[in-house]
């Protein structure tokens, strides 16, 4: 069932209230949190403070939304995220988008954790993601469609915004940090892949494999946002190398190029210009 308009009101007017509205946001993946301390004047409301969202089960998501300003934008974080792997039906994952549009948000930066399956990566190389795959069939648009958010059927031609990763790449230019460029995966989770589906994967164009972010994407662009998505590779992909992947070395490569990370996101943002790509 999708999320009402009156349940999507709701939960957007618990963060208005608290936060105040927001221009751009930013939800950070495994390993990425505590880009928050780069917010000026931040004013936080925990998951469970918000009506109809659900709670974040997985260890390294804190789960709350803080907003505040970066240079001259007001920037709502969101830290933790839902999973469909954690039994959230997609609609719930991508609540907080909707909530986010209702704020006003026009620009959203997606990060996440990805496993290398180009095996010209590295593990702590980031990668901005060019266009993604949706490995699962699954959409979180499939149900009657929420006509003020946007069309039945969205276009997804541009998912990843070409104005937002050129500034994107020109700002890890300037900082001198390794930004590759790829197709991102999405695959449900939560069993990491087996080498033959990683194999399959790069056959079909893939460059890193994760569990999440394509939902938020798509559902970002039925409200007409721009988004950006940038992937820390955390691991190489099951079977690229002989060992085993982790959960434990993914959170920990994630927090080793944090500081890079925060660097490069808060020079996007500031570098952001005020126009909006084409609508849908
Ligand atoms: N596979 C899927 N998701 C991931 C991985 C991976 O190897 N690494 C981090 N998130």
């Amino acid at each position: 069932m999708a999320v009402s308009m009156k349940k999507l009101h709701a939960a957007a007017e618990a963060v208005r209230r608290v936060c105040g509205p927001a221009d751009v946001a930013v939800v950070l993946g495994s390993g990425l949190g505590g880009y928050e301390e780069a917010l000026i004047g931040p004013r936080e409301i925990g998951f469970d403070e918000i009506p109809g969202f659900p709670k974040s089960t997985v260890a390294g998501h804190a789960g709350k939304m803080i907003v505040g300003t970066i240079r001259d934008k007001r920037v709502l974080i969101m830290s933790g995220r839902f999973h469909h792997y954690e039994g959230h039906s997609l609609d719930k994952v991508t609540m907080p988008i909707r909530v986010m549009a209702l704020l006003g948000v026009r620009t959203l930066i997606l990060t996440n954790a990805a496993g290398g399956v180009n095996t010209d990566f590295h593990p702590g190389e980031l990668m901005l993601i060019t266009d993604y795959i949706n490995l699962t069939g699954r959409n979180p648009l499939r149900g009657p469609n929420l006509d003020v958010f946007g069309p039945r059927f969205p276009d997804m031609t541009r998912a990843y915004d070409p104005q937002l990763r050129e500034v994107a790449l020109e700002r890890a230019q300037r900082h001198g940090i390794t930004l590759r460029q790829g197709v991102y995966a999405w695959w449900n989770g939560p069993s990491y892949e087996t080498p033959a589906e990683i194999r399959m994967v790069r056959t079909l164009g893939g460059d890193a494999v994760g569990m999440s972010t394509v939902p938020e994407t798509i559902v970002a662009r039925h409200c007409g946002m721009r988004v950006l998505g940038i992937s820390t590779i955390t691991n190489m992909a099951a079977g690229v190398l002989d060992t085993p992947v982790n959960h434990e070395e993914v959170l920990a490569m994630g927090a080793k190029v944090r500081d890079d990370f925060h660097v490069l996101l808060s020079s996007i943002i500031d570098h952001l210009s005020e126009e909006v790509s084409e609508p849908i």
